[in-house]
């Protein structure tokens, strides 16, 4: 059954802007990637996902595809960002099937709540392995095709064509430190340095690279992973997020689309942070 509309994207946007452009997403069939590349597909893009479990990721892309008629959503099951081989392969099918590449987002992680002393040290390699080298992967196999694209749409002021463009996710946590967060904090931080290197070393050949930051979402399998249930069924949980409530996957797909349509041309090397406040607040995650 077709999602409606409210649950991934605002009214403010107009259909069609992404005619003719291919997002190809990490981590796609989880909530938050879902919803981001369900946005873009109904403004006009096919898309791929990409996926760890095979029958997870093949049913999201049929979801998605119903978001606009006519729309192209293939899903990719069996792919491990940590082996790049397996993602150069995802690449491939994917410019075969749809053309070529114009967005990425680098979108899949791996995480769970341990103190430091918990931790193996292959524990804390593991999620550096998932976010951080698979975001690094992410970048390298799809590269070829975002330099491609970004010099068929040159960034300019007023092209309103856009491509060449990645968003990494990533996670506040290392912002301030958080308490059995420090191998995603770690890992996290890597991601935004990524980013950062990549806006500035690829910037001169039109490619942009930001970054997308969501606080607590509800209904991800981050939240079920790191929520705090007592808290909410304290009906506390809200206590340190300024706006008071937790946010939705609308909100984080809103923000992709202000970061791949030209109303986001001229950022580039961003970190743009969607929790209400929440990592600014005393005791905020
Ligand atoms: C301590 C743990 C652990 C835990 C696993 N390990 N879970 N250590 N506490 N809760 C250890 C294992 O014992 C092992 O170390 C090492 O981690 C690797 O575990 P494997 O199961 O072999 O690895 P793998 O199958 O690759 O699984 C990776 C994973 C897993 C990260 C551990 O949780 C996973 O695949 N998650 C994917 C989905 C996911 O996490 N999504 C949520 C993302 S949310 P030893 O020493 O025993 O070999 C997110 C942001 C949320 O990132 C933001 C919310 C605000």
């Amino acid at each position: 059954m077709a999602v409606p509309r409210s649950e991934y994207l605002s009214n403010v946007w107009k259909d069609g802007i992404f005619d003719n452009k291919v997002v190809f997403c990490t981590g796609g069939a989880g909530s938050i990637c879902s919803a981001q590349v369900r946005a873009l597909v109904h403004l006009g893009a096919n898309a791929c996902i990409i996926g760890r479990n095979v029958e997870k990721t093949e049913r999201m892309a049929k979801s998605i595809a119903t978001a606009r008629k006519g729309a192209k959503v293939i899903g990719i099951g069996a792919v491990d960002v940590r082996k790049i081989e397996t993602l150069e392969s995802a690449v491939d099918r994917c410019v075969k099937e749809l053309g070529g590449i114009d967005f990425v987002i680098a979108g899949a992680a791996g995480n769970f709540l341990a103190p430091i002393a918990g931790l193996s040290s292959n524990a804390f390699k593991a999620v550096l392995d998932i976010d951080t080298l698979g975001s690094f992967n992410t970048l390298k196999a799809t590269l070829p095709q975002l330099l491609i694209s970004a010099a068929k749409n040159p960034n300019t002021a007023t092209n309103s064509s856009t491509g060449g463009r990645i968003i990494f996710i990533s996670a506040s946590f290392h912002f301030t430190g958080m308490p059995l967060q420090a191998h995603a904090a770690v890992a996290k931080a890597g991601v935004d340095a990524l980013s950062a290197s990549t806006a500035i070393e690829y910037g001169p050949r039109g490619i942009t690279s930001n970054v997308i930051t969501p606080g607590p979402i509800a209904g991800t399998e981050g939240m079920d992973r790191l929520g705090n249930k007592e808290a909410e069924a304290a009906g506390s949980a809200f206590k340190q997020i300024p706006l008071g409530r937790y946010g939705s996957v609308k909100e984080i797909a809103d923000g992709t689309v202000y970061l791949f349509s030209d109303a986001g041309n001229f950022v580039n090397g961003e970190v743009l942070v969607i929790d209400g406040g929440n990592w600014r607040s005393p005791g905020g995650m």
